[in-house]
């Protein structure tokens, strides 16, 4: 594999850009919305100029990196690669839409991977005329920073797809780890109700925003606390991997908190809108 397309070019997205630029991959950015490819790029740009300034990457790598990547105009130029990563926003819609319009724009051997967090794999697949190729490549906020990439097997996704997937997977550096195609994966059925008690004993009172994530920071040794995390990955996307979480199983222990709820509705979706928990 030479050319790796990458949808939506949001934080998800413009990570993996990054990664996959930075391990030597050529990448086709695409955005629906225009001009934010072209940000995304730029801000990929001062990320890596910033590594050259610690020492930790070349000039020279740096701009092989950035000149790897080429902002795409059509999802269909997008599609002209051997893997498509699609990392849109959580909505199955959106995502089914997306990949019947990748199906029948991408050639017959590339493989349609999506980044979804919560989304059955198996319906995404559903869209597509070639369920075998398509799979799930779950990266991790920040993506250039986490090493793992949790990989999805939907109900037909062939062993060769799952070969190629992981051989890109260490290209890039990163862990891979396989999960079957049932709600939340393996690190998102962990984390999530995780975060989501967090925001149920801030509604309770039992402690305050900071008390909180120092209690898991220092109490368990997480790098950041719940609230802070939550803020970092989006309550939104939180809310919806909850939301399907507590569909799928049917289990009350999966309720969003209905702060968690009430604090989307108001548009306070945390480090992407500048506030959350906290104010950035
Ligand atoms: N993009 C690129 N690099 C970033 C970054 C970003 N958004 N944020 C931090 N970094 C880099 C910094 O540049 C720094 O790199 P150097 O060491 O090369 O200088 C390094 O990460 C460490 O950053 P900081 O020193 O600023 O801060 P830190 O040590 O507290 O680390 C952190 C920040 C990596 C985010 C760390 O707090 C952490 O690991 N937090 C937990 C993150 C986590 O759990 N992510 C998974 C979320 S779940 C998910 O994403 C799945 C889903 O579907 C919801």
């Amino acid at each position: 594999m030479k050319t790796i397309g990458v949808i939506g070019a949001g934080q998800m997205g413009s990570g993996i850009a990054q990664v996959a630029a930075v391990s030597g991959y050529s990448v086709l950015l695409y955005d629906a919305f225009p001009g934010v490819a072209a940000k995304a790029l730029s801000r990929i740009q001062a990320g890596l100029e910033k590594q050259v300034d610690k020492g930790r990457m070349t000039l020279a790598a740096c701009d092989a990196a950035v000149a790897a990547i080429t902002v795409a105009d059509t999802l269909e130029q997008a599609a002209q690669a051997e893997l498509v990563v699609e990392a849109a926003i959580e909505k199955a819609e959106l995502k089914k839409e997306l990949f019947a319009a990748l199906d029948k724009a991408a050639g017959p051997d590339t493989i349609l991977a999506s980044n979804t967090s919560s989304i059955s794999l198996t319906e995404i697949a559903s869209a597509t005329g070639r369920a075998d190729k398509v799979i799930g490549m779950h990266f991790f906020n920040p993506a250039p920073v986490m090493k793992l990439v949790e990989v999805i097997k939907g109900y037909s996704t062939s062993q060769d797809t799952i070969d190629a997937i992981m051989a890109v997977v260490e290209k890039m550096g990163k862990i891979s780890v396989l999960a079957l195609d049932k709600a939340g994966f393996i690190v998102n059925r962990a984390l999530d109700p995780m975060l989501n008690e967090a925001i149920f004993m801030l509604e309770e009172g039992v402690g305050t925003v900071e008390d909180i994530d120092n209690a898991m920071k220092y109490g368990c040794n997480h790098p950041m606390g719940p609230l802070a995390l939550t803020d970092l990955i989006g309550l939104d996307v939180i809310l919806a991997v909850m939301e399907v979480l507590y569909r799928e199983y049917g289990d009350s222990k999966y309720r969003p908190a209905p702060l968690l709820r009430k604090m989307v509705r108001a548009g306070k979706l945390g480090k992407k809108t500048g506030e959350g928990f906290y104010k950035y």
